[in-house]
Order: structure tokens, then sequence, then C-alpha cells
């Protein structure tokens, strides 16, 4: 077992999944790898020898992309700003441009950046699994207001640019209804002027089943051909084919990984029974930011059996009392039916694969946890264990 091997707490990802989710979005022209939901470069570059592109939020990503083998036509910066160090990477390796604000299409300029554009609209509408992660409307921050898309996209043409990509992403974990009035809302959109537009970027937002028994997983197919209908529609807007990306995050890895913790403390709280384990929200923060559900189960180390079923809350190591993996939204701590357990059993944290790992931190300077890849019967350390020495590799102490 893994465990044995490498020690807990861990991450543990099987490939399989990965690939299985891939194949199940392969009649889009184009599937964009959103890697801020899992960046390890070992992944990256299995999705890239698979034929997928990736985008890239930040600097860091950037180079990770590169790191992994990614050519810079098949990265794409998509962000409403530019730091210092994004627009110099941008520039020496001339990487396609997904601008969220028009403040990104002046730095170009004035940075003598000749790149294919892509413009993200914000239709003032969005939705997601929780209010954190909608990204669409008058309060959120992310996009061009759609209704100053014409203005933009004649300035970008006059300023010698190739608008290529139109793209709109209104949040994470979403529903069919919600993303399939993105559908209406980009056709709508659509200026006639943009004659160089060559792909409609629908974004992500897919959403997956993190209760078991619960079918939220969409129907991909209806999806789709929902988009293929609206691509042909556009093509008569611009009078030209265009082809049709899609940019999942979540989708492709949420489901391919397991965080393996193991309980450190079983005690009461008077009428509350509580496993505390060695993984906390410094490892998996998706509990105590949005409230998000994780399917757990029970490993038992000695017996063979499993306990019987008893209420349980789960939670962590750190001095934060919202260090809790079973609350709802608002911090709500809530219990668990889950098998009696001792100290020394392992806990295992479903579908912690997306915005897992990727936001970890290293609060209550808890060292960050390994990644392991289970790929044709074998474990391999993707990411190996972080040190003492490496979280401490740039303080400095005066003495
Ligand atoms: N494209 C853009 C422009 C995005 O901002 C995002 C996610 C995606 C694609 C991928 O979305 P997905 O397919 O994964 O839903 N930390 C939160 C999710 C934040 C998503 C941020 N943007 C969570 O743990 O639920």
């Amino acid at each position: 077992m893994a465990v044995e091997q490498f020690s807990s707490p861990l991450w543990v990802y099987d490939f399989g999944v990965i690939e299985k989710r891939i194949l199940e979005l392969r009649s889009f022209d184009v599937i964009r790898y959103a890697q801020k939901a899992s960046p390890n470069i070992n992944l990256l570059s299995k999705m890239g020898g698979l034929g997928l592109e990736v985008d890239a939020v930040s600097a860091g990503e950037i180079v990770r992309a590169l790191r992994a083998g990614f050519s810079p036509s098949r990265i794409k910066y998509t962000a409403d700003v530019f730091d210092k160090d994004a627009l110099a990477l941008v520039k020496e390796h001339s990487i396609p441009v997904n601008i969220g604000s028009p403040d990104m299409l002046w730095q170009l300029h004035e940075a003598g950046v000749k790149v294919p554009l892509t413009i993200r609209i914000n239709p003032g509408f969005g939705h997601g699994h929780s209010q954190k992660v909608n990204t669409g409307g008058e309060l959120s921050k992310h996009g061009v207001w759609h209704g100053e898309l014409d203005a933009l996209v004649k300035k970008a043409m006059q300023l010698g640019f190739s608008v290529d990509c139109l793209h709109m992403h209104i949040g994470s974990g979403s529903d069919f209804e919600h993303l399939s009035q993105v559908v209406s809302a980009m056709e709508s959109m659509v200026p006639v002027a943009c004659k160089s537009l060559k792909t409609i970027s629908v974004g992500g937002g897919l959403p997956v089943s993190y209760k078991r028994g619960e079918q939220n997983n969409m129907d991909l197919e209806k999806y789709y051909n929902m988009w293929d209908s609206s691509r042909k529609r556009i093509s008569n807007i611009v009078g030209h084919a265009v082809q049709l990306e899609v940019e999942p995050g979540r989708y492709l890895v949420a489901e391919s990984c397991v965080l393996a913790t193991e309980i450190l403390a079983v005690k009461k709280m008077g009428n509350n029974l509580f496993y505390l384990v060695n993984a906390g929200f410094t490892d998996l923060v998706r509990p105590a930011f949005y409230g998000a559900y994780h399917h757990i189960s029970i490993i038992p180390k000695k017996s063979k059996e499993l306990g019987e079923l008893v209420d349980v809350i789960v939670a962590g190591p750190l001095c934060e009392s919202c260090d809790v993996f079973t609350q709802e939204e608002g911090g709500v701590v809530v219990s668990r039916k889950l098998p009696l357990a001792k100290v020394g059993d392992l806990l295992v944290i479903h579908d912690a694969g997306a915005y897992g790992s990727a936001m970890s931190s290293n609060y209550n300077s808890r060292l960050l946890a390994p990644e392991i890849l289970w790929e044709k019967g074998e474990f391999t350390q993707i990411r190996k264990r972080q040190t003492f020495e490496h979280m401490l590799n740039n303080e400095v102490c005066n003495e």
C-alpha cells in the first residue's frame, strides 16, 4: 500500500481516471486543461502527451507548462492582469493571451508584444458550487464586461492584434442549466467584425459527483451537441468555420485522487465523537473554504473488519477551529456516519484531485504532503514530501 511505502498524509492519483475523463471530452476540437486544479508537472506532461493544451493563470503556471514540455503555442495565459514576470514570459515565448481586462491590451501593445488574443467575456451572469467560485456578473472581477466587447475587439484590430478566440467561463462546479445559458449568451455577443475568430472557448465549470449515489455528472453529449449547433450559427455570423474549445480543471482530475491520512486521536466532546487525522486544511482546504463535501472512508490498520457505523466529526491537527473536514457552507460543523475506528487506522478523503494539493499551504509550518501516481500497477512518487530545510529555505535569520 502507498502509505506503507511513503507514509501519510499522502495524495494518491490514478492516471487511468484522468484518461477516461479526457476520452469523454474528445468531441471538442481542443481540450485545454485548467492546470490550477492540479498542476504537478508529471500530470501536465502526461496530459500534453495525450494531445491536451493547457491554461496558465500566472507566471508560475507558464513555467510549469513549459517544464512539462508544452510548446508555447499550446499554452494560453488566462488572467485579469499581467504582473511583471507573466508579461516577460509571454513576451519571451510569444504565448497566446486570454485578456480578462482591457488594460491588458494596452500593456501588451506598450510592451511591443503581438500574440494571438482571446477575450474573456463576462456575460453579466455567473454560477458555481459556491458563491466564492462564481465568476460572472457585476460583482465578479473576471473578464471583459460584455457591453465593452465590441469596442475592445475593434481597438485590438486597430492595434494589429488578431482576436482568434472568444471565451466565457461563468464559474466552477456549475450545472447543465446554467452552463447552457452560456451558449445563447456567447452567440448573442459574437461581434460581426471579429473576422479573425477561429475558436469559441466554452470555459470549464463541468461538475463532478462528490456525494456517493448522487448523479450530478453532466450529460456531456447533450452539452456538446448544444455547443456544436451554436458553433454552426456562430460560423454563419463570422462567415467561416470555428472550432470548439473546452477548458476543464475539476472534471479531469477531481475523482483521480485521494488524500490518505492516519487517525491520530479519537475523542469525545460531550456527545460528539471526533477523529483527529494527520492532514488539515493546509492539505485540503475545500471543506473549510467552501463547505465542500468529500466522501470519507476508513481502512482499519489491525482488525480486518470495519467497526459499526457511528456519528463522527473529522478534523485535522491545525490550531484553528475551522480545521474540520465535515462541515457545510458557512462553517457549520456536521457529523458523518463512519465506521468506529482506532488510532492508527487510515482515513481516506476521496475525490481530492481538483483544488486539493493545488491549494495546500505551509500554515502552522506544516510540510506539503507528497504526491504519488498509480499507473500500470505501480506507485511512483511525483512530488516528494517537503522537508523542514526546504520550508525554511528562503527565510533569513540575522544572527
Ligand atoms: N477556466 C477558467 C478561466 C477558470 O477560472 C477556471 C477555474 C477553470 C477554467 C476551471 O474550472 P473547473 O473546470 O475546474 O470548474 N478552488 C475552487 C475552484 C476555483 C476555480 C477557479 N477557476 C474549488 O475548490 O472548488
